[in-house]
């Protein structure tokens, strides 16, 4: 499958880096426009995608996505040629902000267009997903975006206006997720562990308690309670964070995202 990418910064690279490691996705078959500096470039030179300059030698993809920053959006696709518009090539745009209703009144209501925001994971096919589908999509254009972007990780439908709080969930999460490693392995250092292994320990923890989690659907709580012996240690570090405020520090800033 030929896929276009606009953009090729934080974003943009880490799903076709996802797309390449996948095997599914040959690095030629992607190709990207960048935008004014040599972000796209130099990231041609690592990956191997196909850097274009002519934008109608994206009229080859049968899917476009549109990963740059949201003033950039609907610039880019007032000025699509017909080339592209002409033969209806499924668009996602994966920018925060920038809603259907607002990429229709360019396009056109029939335009096949999606609104997605994935999170970093994508790039090791562990990605999440939300995903909103223009109401003029056809089954089949669904079915050219769904297979794409299933490559990258979970895609879980949403209602529109429910795309900002996904984003801050699962598109921000991953940063809280990184502070809560480093903050684990500062306190198994504190103990002894070397700051790799203690890393490693750490991030494994993460990885193998969500696993545990999605496979067996447990209630959180119910997973939890299951490591907390009565009297023991599991339950004292438990009330030691919840005393020290964790559960509101998490919620506080999903919030702040939010704002
Ligand atoms: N980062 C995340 O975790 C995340 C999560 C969900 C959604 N998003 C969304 O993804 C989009 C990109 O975010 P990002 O973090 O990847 O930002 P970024 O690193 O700044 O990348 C944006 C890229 O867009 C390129 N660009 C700008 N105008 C362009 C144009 N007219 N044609 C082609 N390329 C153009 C820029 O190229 P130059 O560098 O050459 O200027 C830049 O490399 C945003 O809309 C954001 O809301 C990001």
């Amino acid at each position: 499958m030929k896929i276009g990418f606009f953009g090729a910064g934080h974003m943009g690279s880490a799903m076709i880096q996802g797309f390449i490691n996948s095997g599914e996705v040959s690095p030629t078959d992607i190709l990207v426009k960048g935008g004014r500096s040599q972000t796209a470039a130099n990231r041609q030179k690592e990956m191997g995608f196909t850097l274009i300059d002519d934008l109608h030698d994206i009229a080859e993809a049968e899917l476009l996505i549109v990963a740059v920053n949201p003033s950039a959006v609907l610039p880019i696709l007032k000025a699509l040629p017909t080339s592209v518009t002409d033969k209806k090539i499924p668009l996602v745009s994966v920018a925060a902000g920038v809603n259907l209703p607002e990429m229709a009144d360019v396009l056109g209501d029939e335009y096949p267009l999606a609104h997605c925001i994935p999170n970093t994971p994508v790039q090791v096919n562990e990605g999440l997903l939300g995903i909103s589908y223009g109401e003029q999509l056809s089954s089949a254009d669904k079915d050219t975006i769904d297979q794409a972007l299933k490559i990258l990780g979970s895609l879980v439908e949403i209602d529109e206006p429910l795309l900002g709080i996904v984003g801050s969930v699962a598109g921000c999460g991953p940063a809280f997720v990184d502070l809560f490693i480093e903050a684990l392995s500062d306190a198994g250092v504190l103990y002894g562990l070397n700051r790799e292994l203690s890393y490693q320990i750490a991030e494994q923890m993460i990885k193998g308690a969500a696993e545990l989690a999605l496979q067996s659907k447990k209630h959180p709580g119910e997973l939890k309670d299951g490591v907390a012996t009565p009297g023991g240690t599991t339950i004292k570090g438990v009330v030691a964070l919840e005393k020290h405020g964790f559960r509101n520090a998490v919620i506080e800033g999903v919030k702040g995202t939010m704002e």
